[in-house]
Order: structure tokens, then sequence, then C-alpha cells
């Protein structure tokens, strides 16, 4: 049976999607457990958005990013993307013939452009060999194209020459944006693509690619584990703790007022633009808990406030609370949460 998506307007659905690492121990590497990286997800992507995966350290953000880059196998649930002529293609069941194919539509930008760059080709064949690989263009063509490629991104043709080294941090992620983008990909996925790099040049990184981004009708799956760098560029956002999303919304309605007491503590901890709004900040007692042995019930019932004996013994569903938001809460509708009501974004 071919799959299919449950709205035209969605490019991609990730229905049950879960993957799970076997930990190996002792000369025998025998199989004594495993890691729930991503235990469950399900979430949709509009086709033309940009939506952020937020959640700290640990949570699986990086790990479901390369599941939807078929870079690693689901161990369960599907992947359901839309093909561009109305069909979908289940990614978590992508036969290796049809991995290539999908590599064109869907390109990852990762967080440390230093290791993704080859520090043996120049700029111009790092950004060509895409280009050449998948038989976009040669000859003449191909250098021209690469010539608009590395100018969209604000750089100059006469660096096409230099190699990685040669640039600044923000300078190579411009490259491995426009590597990224160069083969007009449908979804582009970008993994923390500004955290290593100083504060001064996030915000200019960030704007070339969402602007790139609309200029291109791409859709962005941008994962990070700061709200306030994804406040600003966000349509949507998905908050992910211990392997589960468990709060997606527009991004205005999340922080004016949240509904998950996760995303509560991470709201509260976001500056204010405004610093005479004096706001609560609710620190978050702990670490997040170990994949392994993820706590019974609510996963972040012994880190929450408001946590009762329901939430330690069942696990909440991620449901429907109106305004096309959903949350995994118990207590959603009952709990009057923090936001950030009154700041001016
Ligand atoms: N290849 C692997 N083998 C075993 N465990 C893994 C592997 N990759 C990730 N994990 C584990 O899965 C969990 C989720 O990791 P992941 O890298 O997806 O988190 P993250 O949300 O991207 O975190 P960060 O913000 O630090 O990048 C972690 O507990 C991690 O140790
Ligand atoms: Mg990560």
């Amino acid at each position: 049976m071919t799959p299919s998506l449950s709205s035209p307007e969605n490019i991609l659905e990730l229905r049950g999607v879960k993957k799970f690492f076997p930990v190996r121990r002792g000369l025998l590497q025998r199989h004594v457990a495993v890691v729930r990286a991503v235990d469950g997800v399900d979430l949709d992507i509009r086709r033309g958005e940009t939506l952020s995966l937020v959640g700290e350290s640990g949570s699986g953000k990086s790990t479901l990013g390369r599941l939807v880059a078929s870079l690693d196998t689901a161990s369960a649930g599907e992947i359901l993307f839309a093909d561009g002529n109305g069909a979908a293609v289940d990614i978590a069941r992508l036969p290796a013939s049809g991995v290539k194919a999908l590599r064109r539509k869907i390109q990852l930008i990762f967080q440390d452009p230093y290791a993704s760059l080859n520090p043996r080709m120049t700029t111009e064949q790092i950004i060509a060999e895409p280009l050449r690989v998948n038989g976009i263009a040669s000859g003449k063509a191909l250098a021209e194209l690469v010539r608009m490629q590395i100018e969209q991104v604000g750089l100059r043709a006469d660096q096409l020459d230099n190699y990685p080294h040669e640039f600044s941090g923000g300078q190579r992620q411009r490259i491995g944006i426009a590597r990224a983008l160069a083969i007009n990909p449908q979804l582009v996925i970008a993994d923390e693509p500004v955290s290593a790099l100083d504060t001064s040049v996030q915000a200019q990184v960030l704007n070339l690619l969402t602007d790139l981004s609309r200029e291109k009708a791409l859709t962005l799956l941008f994962i990070s584990h700061d709200l306030s760098v994804v406040r600003h560029i966000s349509d949507r956002i998905a908050v992910m703790y211990l392997g589960r999303i468990v709060e997606v919304s527009e991004t205005s309605r999340l922080f004016a007022a949240p509904k998950h007491p996760y995303s509560e503590a991470l709201i509260s901890v976001t500056p204010s633009p405004d610093p005479r709004l004096r706001r609560k900040r609710i620190v978050l007692e702990g670490e997040i808990p170990n994949p392994i042995s993820p706590p019974s019930g609510c996963a972040f019932h012994p880190r929450c406030r408001y946590a009762t004996d329901l939430c330690k013994a069942e696990r909440p569903p991620l449901a429907g609370v109106g305004e096309g938001r959903k949350v995994a809460c118990h207590h959603a509708e009952a709990l009057d949460l923090q936001g950030l009501k009154g700041d001016v974004a």
C-alpha cells in the first residue's frame, strides 16, 4: 500500500517514531540495555514553514533529525515525506535505492561547519560536489551555478579558491548553507547551525538561513537547545523532552501562554527584551533523566512542580487543546502557566 499524508498542507508526518540504541558491555559486547533516544514521536511539518525543535541536551533532537535525513534508520514508526507529486514515501522504510533520491530533497546543515566541510577541498569543490554528483550541472554551467550560490550567502566569487581554514566560523557556516541549498532541497534540517558561533554573528547567519528559506519556499526544521535563539525565526515550535514531543504550538502562543510545565520552565529563563518586566525564573531541579530507564508515567514528573499521582502512573498522550496546539500533560487544561504576557517581542 502506498502511504499517504493526512493533509496536503504537510510535507512531513511522523507517526510513533522511535529510535533505540543498544548498550553493549564487556568483552563479548553483550547487549545489556537500550537507550530510548526517540521514544514515540508524533509530529507534522507544514510545507514552507520554519518549525523549531527545542529541548535540553540529550532529549533526542539530533537523533530525530538524522532519522528524517535518512542518515539513520528508525526502530519503529512512520516518517512520511510528501514527494512533490502527490505521493508519499516512508523514510523509515526506504530501500537503499531510494536514499540517494531522498538526499536531494532533504539536506542537513550541521552545528560545526569545520567538521562537516572537507578541509582538503576548495570552496568551489565543496559547493560543486552535490551539484556534480546529482548530475545537475557540469562545465561552465556548473561554475556559474557555484558562483551564484556563494554570492547568495554573502561571500565573494574570488573566495572560491580558498580552503575552509581560511574562513571565519560564520563564513564557514555560510559555505555550509550554500552547499546544502545548492541542489534546491525541499526540506532543510539545521541542527544547531549557530551554536558554535560567536553571539555577534549568530543573528546574521540565522537571518541568512531564514531569508533564503523564505525566498526559496523551503521548509526548515531548525534544531536548538535554546528557545531564545528560535523565538524570532520560527512559525511553530515543538518542545521535546526525553525522546517525546511534549508541546507543539504556534510561536507567539507558546511564549504568551505555555501549556506544558516543561515549556513554562524553558520560557521562564529566556532573557526578556524589557528588563523592567520581572518574571519568576523556574529552575528545573536535577538533570534530564537517563533515557535507558525513563521515569514511569509522564517522563517529566520527577522535575515537575505540578505533578500528581496520576502523572507518576500514566503517560499523558499528546492531545489537541485548540488553536492548532497539542500538549502532553494530564493537567494542561487546569493549569494557568506563566508565559511572557506583557513582554514585547
Ligand atoms: N549512536 C548512539 N548510540 C548510543 N546512544 C546514542 C547515540 N546517539 C545518541 N544517543 C543517545 O541518545 C540520546 C539523545 O541524543 P541526541 O544527540 O539525539 O540528543 P540532542 O537532543 O541532540 O542533544 P544535544 O542538545 O546535546 O545535541 C542521548 O542520551 C544520547 O546519549
Ligand atoms: Mg544534538
